[in-house]
This record gives structure tokens, sequence and C-alpha cells, in this order.
């Protein structure tokens, strides 16, 4: 992966770009990775590093380096598909080249600063210099719009290559999505006094993101790399990406209410949010059957014509994708389902259950198809037609998923013992908070969660080594 690029056999501009962003998202993933551990050995201890280094700031370090990451991987396959999809060469590439090294200079900068400046008032100056308190995307305002100018970049980079290029469904698709996910980061860039009304437009971004446009944009990618890796045809997987589009922004786009049950918005939400929101998982299963269904009638097909060898140009990219549509479906459709129904969410709003969604979701329905679309890159860089598993990316898979599936499994009993005790029998007031994180169940699990992400780390080390040698390995083998 390193050294792909002094051996480059990239055929275009957009495919390095790609890398260098890949580059990043996979230094900011392993960040993340550290914070969490330390946030979770502050669960157990929580006098570990107290006035060195915070839970508040690691946990706020752990989730900004996560969203981060993804959004640098997505820029990131969104450079590596351009001239593959659009069959041009890519314009004003130099130009986004300028835009990933002023965004990375900010990335870095943004981080440092939440690390040496850790805890002082909130005020005007701090809003635009420090942070602006809002979980996921803390970026300090003079950051935000540095944001906005490196994404009009991009966003330029990938319209006119498409309005000059070839307008496949798969590139209209990612050209409207993409204009929808960008424009909703400005949602979370106002400020007011207000909490109610702050949460209210910082949800656009949370949800309308995660829920809406990032699940249209992994379609886009899923259709993408399975024409690629085993050659599914461009019209079965266009046409469920439409439906998905169609089904995904119905459901997703209403379903925002499922947030707005207990934070001082009318309560009519509470009927539009169960009912879209409780739709959402539809075109999960779709999604999910649907790439089952191509995978089997394309081995059927290559077997019924004698061929007996395996169709898949990208072992490791092919594996990280079918994990994606169980991740998908399991973390976001069924563990959001869980405690999306007004009457379940009263007792499971803000428990450990959350944070089980939460893993769960990010990690099935992004980070999984994310890490798919770099062993593309590393293939496309290295130049080798066939890429096969080594035994360094089944432990990186294996390790990695079983980590988090284990810390979900955790952090959901956590969540059921808060209920119950918590919410159920002592009636959610502050003693009853603090009494159900004493008791034996929520400590355990804590220490089950704390195992299982250092499985998950030992399976991430795994996973970078396979990146950085599996593209010299298969042009040798
Ligand atoms: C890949 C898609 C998804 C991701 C990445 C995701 C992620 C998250 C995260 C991180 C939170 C916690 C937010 C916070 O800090 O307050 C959350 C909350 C929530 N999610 Fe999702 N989610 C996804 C899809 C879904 C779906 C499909 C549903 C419903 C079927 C759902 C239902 C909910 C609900 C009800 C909450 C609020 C929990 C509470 O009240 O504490 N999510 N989600
Ligand atoms: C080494 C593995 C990991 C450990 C030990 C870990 C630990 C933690 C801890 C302690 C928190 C704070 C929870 C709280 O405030 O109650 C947290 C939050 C979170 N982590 Fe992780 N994490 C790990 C990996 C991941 C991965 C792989 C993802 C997703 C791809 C992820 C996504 C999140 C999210 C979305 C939240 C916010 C959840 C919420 O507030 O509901 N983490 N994590
Ligand atoms: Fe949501």
């Amino acid at each position: 992966m390193l050294t792909s690029i002094k051996e480059n056999r990239l055929t275009n501009k957009g495919q390095e770009l790609g890398m260098m962003y890949f580059r990043v998202a996979i230094i900011l993933f392993g960040a993340q990775l550290l914070m969490g551990l330390i946030a979770a050995i502050q669960f157990l201890a929580p006098g570990f590093l107290f006035e060195i280094f915070d839970f508040s700031v690691a946990r706020m370090v752990h989730i900004n380096a996560l969203v981060v990451w993804m959004l640098y991987a997505m820029i990131g396959s969104t450079y590596i598909m351009l001239t593959e999809e659009t069959g041009h060469e890519g314009v004003a590439l130099g130009l986004g080249k300028l835009g990933f090294w002023v965004l990375t200079a900010a990335v870095t900068v943004v981080v440092l600063v939440y690390i040496f400046v850790q805890v002082g008032a909130g005020t005007e100056a701090s809003l635009w210099l420090i942070h602006e308190g809002r979980e996921y995307i803390e970026a300090p305002r003079w950051a935000d719009i540095g944001i906005v100018v490196v994404v009009l970049i991009f966003y330029f980079n990938v319209f006119a290559t498409y309005m000059k290029g070839e307008k496949t469904g798969i590139m209209t698709v990612m050209v409207a999505n993409l204009l929808a996910l960008a424009g909703l980061y400005l949602a979370g860039m106002v400020y007011t006094d207000n909490i109610s009304m702050d949460q209210f437009w910082w949800w656009w971004v949370i949800h309308l993101w995660v829920e809406a446009t990032w699940e249209v944009f992994v379609g886009t990618l899923a259709a993408f790399a399975l024409i690629r890796l085993i050659g599914a045809k461009r019209e079965v997987v266009e046409m469920w990406l439409w439906i998905e589009v169609l089904m995904l922004f119905g459901s997703g786009i209403l379903g925002m209410g499922h947030h707005y049950f207990w934070i001082g918005t009318p309560e009519y939400w509470w009927e539009i949010g169960a009912l879209f929101s409780a739709l959402e998982p539809v075109p999960l299963i779709a999604m999910f059957v649907h790439v089952l269904y191509d995978w089997g009638k394309e081995q059927g097909a290559h077997e019924a014509k004698g061929e007996a060898k395996s169709v898949i140009t990208n072992g490791p990219a092919m594996a990280w994708i079918v994990t994606n549509a169980f991740g998908n479906f399991l973390g976001a459709g069924i563990w959001g389902f869980f405690h999306t129904l007004p009457q379940v969410n009263i007792y499971t709003h803000g428990t450990q259950f959350t944070a089980a969604h939460g893993h769960l979701a990010f990690f099935g329905a992004y980070a999984t198809i994310l890490i798919g679309m770099m062993y593309y890159g590393v293939q496309k860089a290295y130049g080798v037609k066939v890429m096969s598993a080594t035994f360094k990316s089944k432990m990186g898979l294996f390790l990695v998923t079983f980590g988090v599936l284990g810390m979900t499994i955790a952090l959901t009993i956590a969540g059921y013992e808060q209920v119950m005790i918590e919410r159920g029998e002592m009636g959610a007031t502050w003693n009853a908070f603090f009494t159900a994180q004493q008791l034996p169940w929520y400590i355990q699990a804590q220490l089950w969660r704390a195992i299982m992400g250092v499985v998950t780390f030992i399976g991430f080390i795994y996973l970078v080594w396979d990146l950085l040698t599996i593209g010299k390995a298969s042009q040798e083998a």
C-alpha cells in the first residue's frame, strides 16, 4: 500500500489520489481504535489517565476520527472508481491533490488541538478555534470552512469528470447523492444557543448521513464492486441501486423522527419517526438478499459454462463486501430496529444499547465496504489481475469482525442491565444512573467490551500488515 506510489502501476491520477486518501484513512482508523481502547479502560478504571487524557477527550477523538477516516475512505473510493466508471481521465485532479494536502494539514492541526487543549470555557473564540461541541462533527469553525472548500474541489473533480465522461447509472446516483451528502454538512455548521434547535439540525447531518446519503453512497460502491469483482450484470445491480435510492430516501428522511422523541420537538414526530424508521430495515434486507442472490446467480452461470475456477478477481475485497451485506443488515437493520419505536426507546435511549447499535452499524455498514475498496485500490496499484486472500487477510477480517461483534454483544448486555435497573426498577433518577453502573453485570460487560476491543485491535494490525504486503505478494505469485 505504501510503496504503491513509488511502484506506480496505476493507470490514472484519480487512483493515485484515491490511494493517498486511503493511507490517511487507515492511519486515522488506527488512531480511532487506540482512543476507543483508552476510553474502554476508563470505564473500568475511572482514574486511568485522569486529568492527563480525560474520557471526554478520548471519546471525542474516537468518534471524530471515525467520521473523518470514513469520509477520507469515501473520497478515496470515489477517486478510485471515477475513471473506470466514466471512461474519462479526470478533470482538474491536480487541484484535487492540493485539496488533499490542505485537508490533511487541517485534520492534523485539529486533532493536535483536541489533544493538547483539553478543558476550558466554551466561548465564541473556542467555537472558532477549538471545537463546536457537536458530537461526531466537532471540527472548529475555521476547519469547517476549510472542509467546505476542499469538498467543493472534490465535488468539482467528480462532477466535471462525470459531465465529460460516460454517464452510467452508478455515476449518476453518485453525483446526485454526493451533492446531498456534502450539502448536509452545512446544517451542522449553524450554531444556536438553544439546545433543542441545535440537536434538531445536528441530526440532519448525523442521521441523514448514516441513514440516507451514506447508505446510498455505499450502494454505489457495492454496485461498482460487484461488477468489477465478480462480473455482475450492470443492468441488475443498477436496477437495485435505483430501488434502494427510492426506498432509503423514503424511509430515511422521515425516519429522522426517531431522534425527535425526547428533545423538545413536537409530539407528532413520535408517530412519524416510529413508522418510517421501522421501514428502514426493508431496503437493507433487499440489499442483503440482492448481494447474495447476484452472487449465487453468477456462480451458477459460471458453473453451467463448465468454468470450475473462482471468478472473484479480488478475494479479500469480496470477503469484506459480503461482510458489509451482513453487517449492514445486522447493525443498522436489526440493532437499529430494536430501539426505534418510542415505546422501546423511552427505556433504551442513551444507554449502552445505543452504543452497541452505533458500533455494529458504523462497522457493518461502512467500515467493511470501505476496507473492501482499499483492497481494490491496492490491487490496481500493483497491477495484479487476480488477488487472492492471504493468511493475514483472513486473520484481519476474522479478528476485526469477531472483535466488533463481541463488543456489540457485551454492550447490548450492559444496555439491557441499564434498562432493567436504571430505567425499569429505579425510575431513571440520577441515583439510578450510577447504581446501574456499579452492578456486576454492567462491570463484567464493560470488561468483555475491553477484551473484545483488544481482539479488534489485533485484527487491525493484521489488516494493515496485509494491506502493506498483499500487493507485492500477489505480483510475485
Ligand atoms: C448504517 C446505518 C446506521 C448507523 C451508522 C447508525 C448509527 C447510530 C449512532 C452512532 C447512534 C447514536 C447517536 C448518538 O450518539 O446519540 C444511533 C442512534 C440511533 N439509531 Fe442508528 N444508525 C444506523 C441506522 C439505523 C437504523 C436503520 C435504525 C432504525 C431502524 C436506527 C435507529 C436508531 C435510533 C432509534 C437511535 C437513537 C438511540 C437513542 O435514543 O439513544 N439506526 N445510530
Ligand atoms: C478497539 C475497539 C474499540 C473500542 C475499545 C471502543 C470503545 C468505545 C468507547 C469506550 C466509547 C464511548 C462509549 C460511551 O460513551 O458510552 C465508544 C463510542 C463509540 N464508538 Fe467505539 N470502540 C472501538 C471501536 C469502534 C469501531 C470499530 C467503531 C465503528 C466502526 C466504533 C464506533 C463508535 C461509535 C459510533 C461510538 C459512539 C456511540 C454512542 O455514543 O452511542 N468504535 N467506543
Ligand atoms: Fe437515525
